[in-house]
């Protein structure tokens, strides 16, 4: 159990804040105390999360950005902003994503390169931009937010090609940043997630295929890997199946 104002004092950049997953993580965070920094791209849908979050705790800062994270210049302007704001960020939720169907022979290469854009490049760079000021208060977690698509030894599905790889990639990218940061105090770790009842889902989701976790369960999970609730663990893959949780490592 997280205790309340667990995360008064940090900062935490959430991607994909404006619906689903992103959102509910951003509600839970501002209840826990930390300011904000959101992004997404749906001005509308963004506003909506800045309301819901200051609802929740009026103390804190929210800096909402609409960003395209498919293009890295936003992606400096957005760091710009940030440092304007005298705001330094101690926690990235890595958690944005698109998806898109298609058989892998024949999928269009540059939507291919557009979805690896968001889904792995854009986080691969977020960590770039925020280990510096981690490092500079010794102190800093990274939540990477995944699939089972991205997961060895569980069922995959045809048409799903782009997103699994780029989920793939992400393991990738979270295992090596533990590595290399283990002795900064800088953790990162990722959450893998069955069907949960969001748009993506809607979008996505396989016949016969429905739900099993909701974006609360997720954003609490979320949370305990983002506070210190979860010190020591580095380099975890925390798997949501729906039935179970449990570490990759425990397979
Ligand atoms: N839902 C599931 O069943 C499920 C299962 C496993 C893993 N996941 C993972 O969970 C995470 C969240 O998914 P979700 O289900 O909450 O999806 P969602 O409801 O579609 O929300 C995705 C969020 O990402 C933002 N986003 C998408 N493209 C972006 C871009 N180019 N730049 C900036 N923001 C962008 C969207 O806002 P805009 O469109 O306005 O930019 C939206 O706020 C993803 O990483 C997904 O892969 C989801």
């Amino acid at each position: 159990m997280i205790c309340m104002k667990s995360l008064f004092g940090k900062t935490a950049l959430i991607t994909g804040a404006g619906r689903g997953i992103g959102r509910t993580t951003a509600t839970m965070f501002a209840e826990q105390g930390a300011d904000l920094v959101l992004i997404a791209r749906t001005v509308l849908q963004l506003d909506e999360t800045v309301a819901l979050c200051k609802t929740n705790n009026s103390d804190i800062r929210v800096l909402s950005v609409p960003t395209d994270l498919a293009e890295l210049r936003q992606i400096d302007r957005l760091f710009e902003l940030v440092d304007e704001r005298g705001m330094t960020v101690d926690i990235l939720i890595n958690n944005a994503a698109v998806f898109a169907s298609g058989r892998s022979r024949e999928f269009p290469i540059d939507r291919f390169q557009h979805l690896l854009d968001i889904n792995l490049l854009a986080p691969y760079y977020l960590c770039q931009k925020v280990m510096p000021m981690m490092d500079r208060k010794r102190w800093g977690t990274i939540v990477n937010v995944s699939s089972l698509s991205g997961c060895f030894q569980v069922t995959k599905f045809p048409g799903f090609g782009a997103y699994n790889i780029s989920k793939y990639g992400l393991w990738g990218l979270t295992e090596i940043l533990a590595l290399e940061n283990k002795e900064r105090n800088l953790r990162v770790n990722q959450i893998s997630l069955s069907g949960v009842d969001t748009q993506m889902f809607k979008q996505a989701a396989p016949p016969g295929v429905k739900a099993d976790l909701t974006s609360e369960q997720v954003a609490g999970e979320i949370l305990y890997l983002a506070s210190d609730e979860s010190t020591p663990i580095t380099g975890g893959n925390l798997i949501l199946d729906g039935k179970s949780r449990h570490w990759q490592s425990d397979d």
